[in-house]
């Protein structure tokens, strides 16, 4: 039943709303068959609906928006679908990136780019830079990016640095890491149809709970 999930991490000492929201946008293909439409149709739907949540996110004065793009499972499915969705960022990034400019979105991507085609990372690297000093909201586009690989490429780079004398701090992590302790809303909905008052509802809910990071409520404490 659950199809868009929203964790949010952390809070930025405002009392209503997180500081980062991480979307999956899960449900494209379930979305377009209930309408007996293709997969590749939902995945356009879904990048409208990604246009509305940046858009909605920059409103709200979330500070980071993270969505999950392409994961490094995505492999797996028919050429033609990776094909689309390949089709989808480039397509997103040459229209959409001169608005995001504008709007003073910063967009930052995570994943793994070695195995991209050449032409993605060079749209990848454009957004990046172009976008570098914004400060309005951060985009993270996580494309190509699985937790675990991203887990295990910190750790190895780390042992690297200390192997050669140049850190002796701890590991920092992302999103399975910082899930720890977030808040997930999962909304029953597909995300083709995922809008601001989507959002908002997901932000009233995780404003609703109490969030005691592995402590006790603050009532018990006291
Ligand atoms: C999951 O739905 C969604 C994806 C694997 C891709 C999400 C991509 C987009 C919304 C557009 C491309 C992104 C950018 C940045 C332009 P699903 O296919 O798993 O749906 P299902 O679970 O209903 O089959």
């Amino acid at each position: 039943m659950s199809n868009a999930a929203v964790p949010a991490t952390q809070d930025h000492g405002r009392s209503d709303g997180p500081l980062h929201v991480a979307i999956i946008m899960d449900g494209n293909g379930r979305w377009a068959a209930a309408r007996g439409l293709t997969r590749a149709q939902g995945h356009r739907r879904g990048v409208e609906a990604l246009r509305r949540v940046v858009r909605a996110a920059h409103e709200l004065g979330i500070h980071y928006l993270t969505i999950f793009s392409f994961s490094s499972e995505n492999w797996s499915r028919p050429a033609s679908e990776i094909g689309d969705l390949f089709g989808l960022l480039r397509r997103f990034i040459r229209n959409d990136l001169a608005t995001l400019h504008r709007d003073g979105v910063r967009v930052r991507v995570i994943g793994e780019r070695e195995g991209l085609e050449p032409d993605i990372c060079a749209l990848l690297n454009e957004a990046e830079e172009l976008t570098r000093n914004n400060t309005s909201l951060n985009l993270v586009v996580a494309f190509n990016y699985g937790s675990r690989q991203e887990i295990a490429h910190a750790a190895r780079r780390l042992a690297c640095e200390v192997a050669e004398g140049r850190r002796d701090q701890r590991l920092s992590n992302f999103l399975l890491w910082q899930a720890a302790y977030s808040e997930l809303v999962f909304v029953p909905m597909h995300w083709p149809d995922f809008d601001k008052a989507a959002l908002e509802s997901a932000i009233v809910e995780y404003s609703r709970r109490e969030r005691r990071f592995g402590g006790l409520a603050a009532k018990t404490a006291s």
